[in-house]
């Protein structure tokens, strides 16, 4: 089975919490794709009265395109649920923000009243180690750059691939990257630590989640 197949089940897994009446954060990615395709057909089904608030331009499109009732933060009571991917997934954090929208997708994801993750099964790591995605201010990224020589050897401004120059998040933010391993028992401490920067709007490390939906070959299991 593909790893397309493991994303199809997790995003299935989700799905099963969605209810009639709900405000739906959704994060981005490939497995959020996913979601966002089956969540459309079942709005088309049974005319589902569910709203999303997305936390990216290429979320917001596919939801439009989707046929689901996009709304704005400001416009909505509170958010029941929120459904994202992750890069790396251990039991007790997460790293995210491979697509550059890991600053909205904090704030959807830990303002909804349950935040559920969806993977598949590569993503699952005993550790926390990879990539923690920094989005930063530009005009603040020299000074950055060597205050996070603290955490990281390399910490590298992301370059785009189809413009020239670095990639711009939706939010006009630069994002550098910066790999580290990180223990179990530090993580909050980083993700709290890192933001103390002056310039550093968001970090991709995650520490507070509902539950983890890990898609497998033949359904999905918990975390
Ligand atoms: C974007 C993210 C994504 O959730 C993360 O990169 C996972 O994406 P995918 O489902 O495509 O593997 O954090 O900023």
């Amino acid at each position: 089975m593909s790893q397309q197949a493991q994303k199809i089940n997790a995003a299935k897994g989700a799905l099963d919490l969605v209810k009639n009446g709900m405000c739906i954060g959704l994060g981005s990615g490939t497995t959020v794709k996913e979601f966002i395709t089956l969540l459309g057909q079942r709005v088309k089904k049974e005319k589902l009265g569910v709203c999303v608030v997305c936390t990216s331009y290429d979320t917001r499109m596919l939801a439009i395109e989707n046929g689901i009732w996009v709304s704005e933060p400001d416009a909505i009571a509170k958010m029941d649920l929120a459904i994202d991917g992750a890069d790396v997934v251990t039991k007790t954090a997460l790293l995210k923000g491979g697509g550059a929208a890991l600053t909205r997708e904090k704030i959807i994801d830990y303002a909804a009243t349950e935040f559920v993750v969806i993977a598949d099964e590569s993503k699952v790591k005993e550790s926390l180690s990879g990539e923690v995605v920094v989005e930063v201010l530009p005009f603040a990224v020299p000074f950055i750059v060597p205050a996070l020589k603290k955490y990281c050897k390399n910490p590298k401004l992301r370059m785009s691939s189809e413009k020239l120059g670095p990639v711009v998040t939706d939010n006009g933010g630069f994002i550098i990257d910066c790999e580290m391993d990180i223990s179990e028992k530090d993580a909050r401490k980083i993700e709290t630590e890192l933001n103390t920067i002056p310039g550093v709007v968001e970090n991709g490390i995650f520490t507070k989640f509902s539950k983890i939906i890990i898609g497998t070959d033949n359904g999905y299991r918990t975390l």
